[in-house]
């Protein structure tokens, strides 16, 4: 088993070992490391729902009432009726005919994926998609076909090249978890039409996040449903702004119907626990009836723009983005052991702000990826700028 410690010694070597860091207390915008108070800018609980007194009491009530698990998948004994009340929640919240739960967004992607496309398809993927939508495609057997990030030209070409394959399946992250560009959705959808592709948008960080009122990429462009191709397939998950945990796809009841048979990361699994269940649906509320967070976060996400304005990367992509569009701030370091180094000071100073490296993302482009809550205070942001601005100076 040579294998094992060598890998690790590789890893290590690279400065790519990633090791496990224990958080205590509640996931708010300070955490404990160690007994030591930290700010946490790293996480994606955007609108701070997952310490929301309101969440914690439904999913508190339902552990009271339900108990701890589901005992059984859903199409056995595990189907619930908060798994229906959250499945109608989410068809709400994504303006979709209706709406399926997966434990996690991970397994969304992949049991959704795996069971549209199969060998003699073709995925056609923007090269910085999740890792998630990736494996989804590599379960599936599709012919995958990769377009530059958020190229909407590139993707028309590659949609053009896929016209002899049986099904076309165009797979995008809504919002890019590490970099917080958002897709060119209108081009998108124009293209996927005039080709005859299907289209998936994962909108695990723009759920809650972006559009007028947070309800996601497609309202955030203003787009019509009559304008988005069929069938559009919603997927998101709840574990980032809806502060709890779970995957969904939405779209059209047939859509629908065809995953409850045919996903196998929704057939052959657990339903997800009556509580976060609860929990999921009383965030959603929230969501839709209180502006607040999304006013804080958007006011928060301003402050940080303009105090990071010289960190702004260059490029990264077709369009040059603009800066602080959503919560997502990527400050670009290059070497991973200069971000590790440099995240280590932080946190030596008080701020949670770890380094992301290969295969995250590119070699050679490592990163801090500074994510923003609603509750954080301005007095956080200022303090966390001001480090950030020191450590950035110091050669390493
Ligand atoms: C774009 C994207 N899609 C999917 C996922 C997976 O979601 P989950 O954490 O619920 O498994 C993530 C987060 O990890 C993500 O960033």
């Amino acid at each position: 088993m040579h294998f094992l410690g060598e890998t690790l010694a590789d890893l290590e070597g690279a400065g790519l070992r990633r090791e496990l860091r224990r958080i205590d207390g509640m996931p708010g915008t300070t955490v404990q490391i160690g007994g030591r108070d930290c700010v946490c800018l790293c996480s994606n609980n955007y609108l701070s729902l997952a310490s929301r007194p309101e969440v914690i009491g439904a999913a508190a009530r339902a552990v009271e009432e339900l108990g701890c698990g589901a005992g059984a998948s859903r199409l056995v004994a595990g189907n619930m009726a908060l798994h229906e009340e959250l499945e109608a929640a989410i068809a709400r919240l994504k303006h979709q005919p209706a709406a399926i739960l997966f434990p996690t967004g991970y397994m969304a992607n992949v049991g959704a994926i795996s069971a549209l496309v199969s060998s003699g398809d073709a995925v056609v993927v923007d090269k910085l998609n999740h890792a998630s939508i990736i494996d989804g495609c590599r379960l599936s057997g599709a012919r995958m076909l990769v377009y530059r990030h958020c190229d909407a030209d590139r993707l028309d070409e590659v949609l053009s090249r896929a016209g002899g394959y049986r099904r076309k399946l165009l797979v995008t992250d809504g919002v890019f978890s590490m970099d917080g560009h958002i897709a060119p959705l209108p081009e998108i959808a124009e293209a996927c039409a005039r080709h005859g592709a299907m289209l998936m948008i994962d909108e695990a960080h723009a759920t809650g996040v972006i559009g007028p009122s947070g309800r996601g990429t497609q309202e955030h462009f203003g787009i019509v449903e009559s304008r988005m191709p069929e069938p559009t397939i919603v997927m998101g998950t709840l574990s980032k702004a809806v502060g709890s945990l779970g995957g969904f796809v939405a779209g059209s009841r047939e859509l629908i119907d065809y995953l409850k048979n045919t996903a196998r990361s929704f057939i052959y699994t657990t339903a997800l626990p009556p509580s976060v269940c609860a929990a999921s649906l009383a965030a959603i509320k929230l969501i839709e009836n209180d502006p607040q967070p999304l006013e804080k976060l958007r006011e928060n996400t301003r402050l940080l723009a303009g105090l990071l304005e010289d960190m702004r990367p260059a490029g990264g992509g077709a369009v040059l983005q603009p800066w602080g569009q959503t919560p997502i701030f990527p400050v670009h370091i290059g070497e991973a052991a200069r971000a590790v180094a440099i995240s280590r000071e932080l946190l030596e100073s008080g701020y949670l702000c770890p380094a992301i490296r290969p295969p995250t993302v590119p070699s050679g482009t490592s990163r801090l990826r500074v994510s923003l809550q609603a509750d954080h205070t301005h007095q956080q942001i200022h303090g966390f700028a001001d480090a950030l601005r020191r450590f950035m100076k110091m050669s390493v």
